[in-house]
């Protein structure tokens, strides 16, 4: 019998997604891990063996024995799934549109125009490191790991720039610049020291100088949703309460973060909300899902957890991971069909592979 198609449980509803899911991961025992980040949607969330942030899960993935990864989460997540697991084990995207728009933003073709046109001011193999947010596509982190870089995560981005330091004098940051721009404030570079390559433009749109006197340059990147969070939304809120304290994702906007009392990856927002004095009110820039679920599970404590944006805004391809497509993989994996299956081709996945083992030599 061939693999059943996904038509047949797009009218399934949730309650019965649910059973179906257990039962199947009952059937699948220990031949199964199911992935989870932070951002699913409760439906789905509930049923990860394991939960974190993009670091987290990658360790999770490199150490997993187990036959099939389903990955609930977004493409790139299930690639380095992929590249990080043994060639016997198959990583599973339950939706295939669930991509990332910021990940977009950089493709193998803008990055290497980018290169050559700096190599026409400076040798970038003697003087760049190129480093890409995990959030990115697996031919991008080949293109680091074939020019001496390195992948970094929020979790870790202060330690690989520490290392890019230690190997040449400059940094080539994509695709998110906020992540890029906010790190390295907090190492104390300038922001003038930190410029922005527009990918639409000839030279990125700077001058041979910007880019001699430049230490990090920014790729034009950004997280649609954590582009929504404004500097005044704090000022807002904390003209009602003045105790309440802030924590943003480093995908915020600069402002932001320089308004935040905390910045940190997804697992450092739960951390530091878990470990919070009771009764404290928490202002939060980061996606929806995650803060909704934070403040169910803290209310108990006299925890208030808000989300910073007055406009509702969730990341919409996390939202794609379904209790439908994860009962549909999980499905035709006990009848033996394996679905939407996520492979890097090999000599992709090799150079990718020494960028992402650089970085989980220097992360903490
Ligand atoms: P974390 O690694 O902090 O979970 O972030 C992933 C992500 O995509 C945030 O938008
Ligand atoms: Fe990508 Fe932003 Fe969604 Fe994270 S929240 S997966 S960066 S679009």
């Amino acid at each position: 019998m061939s693999a059943v198609a996904v038509q047949a449980y797009t009218l399934l509803d949730d309650i019965e997604c649910d059973e179906r899911i257990r039962r199947a991961r009952e059937q699948l025992g220990e031949r199964l891990v199911i992935l989870g980040h932070h951002y699913q949607r409760d439906e789905v969330f509930a049923h990860a063996d394991f939960s974190g942030d993009s670091l987290k899960l990658s360790r999770q993935a490199a150490s997993s024995k187990a036959e099939y990864i389903v990955f609930c989460g977004v493409h790139f997540m299930a690639e380095v799934a992929d590249i990080l697991s043994r060639p016997d084990q198959v990583s599973i995207l339950p939706d295939m549109a669930a991509g990332c728009s910021m990940a977009d933003m950089a493709n193998l073709q803008n990055v290497e125009r980018a290169w050559r046109e700096l190599a026409s001011v400076l040798n970038p193999d003697e003087t760049i490191t190129p480093v890409t947010y995990i959030n990115s596509a697996a031919d991008l982190k080949a293109f680091c790991g074939e020019h001496g870089g390195i992948v970094c995560t929020s979790t870790n981005a202060r330690h690989v720039l520490d290392w890019c330091f230690e190997q040449r004098e400059k940094v080539l940051f994509f695709p998110d610049q906020h992540l890029g721009r906010n790190t390295g404030y907090t190492m104390g570079i300038p922001l003038e020291q930190m410029v922005v390559w527009d990918f639409d433009q000839p030279m990125g749109g700077l001058t041979e100088q910007q880019i001699r006197d430049a230490r990090i340059i920014l790729w034009k990147g950004f997280c649609s949703v954590h582009q929504m969070f404004q500097p005044e939304q704090i000022d807002q809120f904390k003209a009602e309460y003045p105790d309440t304290k802030v924590i943003a994702h480093p995908e915020s906007p600069f402002e932001v973060c320089q308004k935040s009392d905390y910045v940190g990856s997804t697992e450092t927002i739960i951390k530091t909300i878990a470990e919070a004095e009771p009764n404290t009110r928490w202002l939060v820039a980061t996606e929806l899902n995650l803060v909704n679920r934070l403040h169910e599970q803290f209310k108990h404590e006299g925890k208030n957890v808000h989300f910073m944006s007055p406009t509702v805004c969730m990341c919409s391809t996390m939202f794609r991971i379904d209790p439908q497509h994860l009962a549909w993989v999980l499905e035709n994996l006990v009848e033996g069909h394996i679905v939407n299956q996520i492979s890097v081709p090999q000599n992709v996945a090799d150079k990718a592979r020494l960028a992402l083992d650089r970085m989980l030599e220097v992360s903490p």
